[in-house]
């Protein structure tokens, strides 16, 4: 495309704050960049919008509860522990995030919460593999979700250590796309003079990444047909987690999703719930005082299960699943940005919106959700920020307290 037609495009779009950047390029800048904002429905990023969507009508989900549990486990164990040696399970790790709360300028998955020890995150998810793979002689593949931000560092990570003693042909790596990042006027902020700024597209369009990957191809020639997924920021995660895997296939599930109880009402978290009979999430700022004090009949929270990111699905049902629309949130975040003369910018404050598509706005498409109720204590200890709840000050607690060396 020629200039002066970019220039027109650009116009037509509304992005005309963008002609200063394109007049200083060469031509086979001007072609990149051209081909970038080829892939940007403009319409679709005007038309999202920062309120809530209306919702259905919600009512509690159901859960298999600690105490349920109890009452078959051992089944549950065999059929996990069958369906681990079939070698019909993979998993697959998100850790495509910027991970901003953190402040880290690597991956998250490179953050050392060894205290006395070197003790990556990357490194607790594939200690739990060797672990499975001495009890029962299976090799799980990993598949490692990125983005364009860390791949690089990533997989630079993993070559360095070795692969934490996993062997390279058992970990595979594919990026998640990313998305543009805008000013509050939807005009599209530059990373550099010739680089759009954008952001990793959030988790909701990891099973499209995959699938279009060589780790997809991989999976497909192994004839996988479950996958336990998991989020990089949490150490304490339990992925190849027998009685979960026995229980979710006994299930039939197309979708099982370990929860958590909320700890108090006013909780920050997310829960499960029904919306219009379907299974799906209400987000903590959606979260009204009628749903957030609802109790039943013994004063038990109605609305209290929260995700903890590790989820098995069924392969078929992904792929069912795969081209239902999802829809996209936007947040404002600090988002760093270029002038057209070079000059470059940090905000401290929010300046703009990255868009994302989020995980369990997937599970209305599913044909059953199962939920699995875990010990907080001994399966939850997210890393989202340094210092305070979820950090890696409560992290570092919680795995000392199960045992954990640090
Ligand atoms: P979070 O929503 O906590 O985001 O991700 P984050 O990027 O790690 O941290 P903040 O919000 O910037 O501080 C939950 C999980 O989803 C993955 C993360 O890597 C983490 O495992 N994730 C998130 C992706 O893989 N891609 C994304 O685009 C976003």
């Amino acid at each position: 495309m020629e200039k002066t037609a970019l220039n027109t495009m650009l116009q037509k779009n509304k992005q005309e704050h963008l002609l200063p950047y394109v007049a200083a390029m060469t031509e086979e800048q001007a072609g990149i960049f051209e081909a970038e904002l080829s892939k940007i429905d403009f319409a679709a990023l005007e038309a999202i919008t920062e309120e809530s969507p209306v919702r259905g009508t919600i009512t509690p989900i159901e859960a298999y509860t600690l105490q349920r549990r109890a009452l078959e486990k051992e089944e549950n164990l065999r059929v996990g522990i069958e369906a681990i040696k079939s070698g019909r399970l993979a998993t697959v790790m998100l850790a495509g995030g910027q991970g901003t709360r953190l402040g880290s300028d690597k991956p998250k998955g490179c953050y050392n919460v060894g205290i006395t020890r070197e003790y990556y995150l990357f490194e607790a998810h594939v200690e739990k593999l060797i672990e499975t793979e001495k009890k029962y002689g299976v090799k799980l593949p990993l598949y490692i979700m990125t983005s364009e931000k860390n791949h690089e560092q990533t997989v630079a990570f993993f070559e360095t250590h070795e692969y934490f003693g996993y062997g390279k042909e058992n970990i595979g790596f594919f990026r998640q796309k990313s998305a543009p990042c805008t000013d509050f006027n939807r005009k599209l902020l530059m990373e550099s003079t010739t680089r759009l700024a954008s952001s990793p597209n959030g988790n909701g369009g990891w099973y499209v990444s995959l699938a279009e990957s060589d780790c997809g191809k991989e999976m497909r020639e192994r004839g996988i047909e479950w996958i336990s997924l998991f989020g990089v920021d949490n150490p304490l995660q339990r992925f190849c987690c027998e009685e979960f895997i026995g229980a979710s296939v006994r299930a039939n599930a197309s979708c099982a999703v370990k929860v958590v109880t909320k700890a108090y009402p006013e909780e920050l978290m997310g829960v499960m719930c029904l919306e219009d009979g379907k299974p799906s999430m209400i987000a903590y700022a959606e979260m009204t005082d009628a749903l957030r004090y609802a109790t039943d009949e013994n004063g038990n929270l109605l609305y209290t299960y929260g995700d903890i990111l590790n989820m098995i699905f069924r392969v078929d049902e992904l792929d069912r699943c795969m081209g239902a629309e999802m829809p996209i949130h936007i947040a404002r975040k600090k988002i760093p940005y270029v002038d057209a003369d070079g000059t470059a910018h940090s905000p401290t404050a929010p300046n703009g919106f990255k868009y994302e598509q989020f995980l369990f706005d997937a599970f209305r498409y599913m044909s059953s959700v199962f939920l699995f109720e875990v010990e907080r204590s001994k399966e939850f200890a997210p890393i989202k920020n340094l210092t305070g709840a979820d950090s890696v000050e409560s992290a570092r607690r919680m795995l000392t307290e199960n045992g954990v060396t640090l």
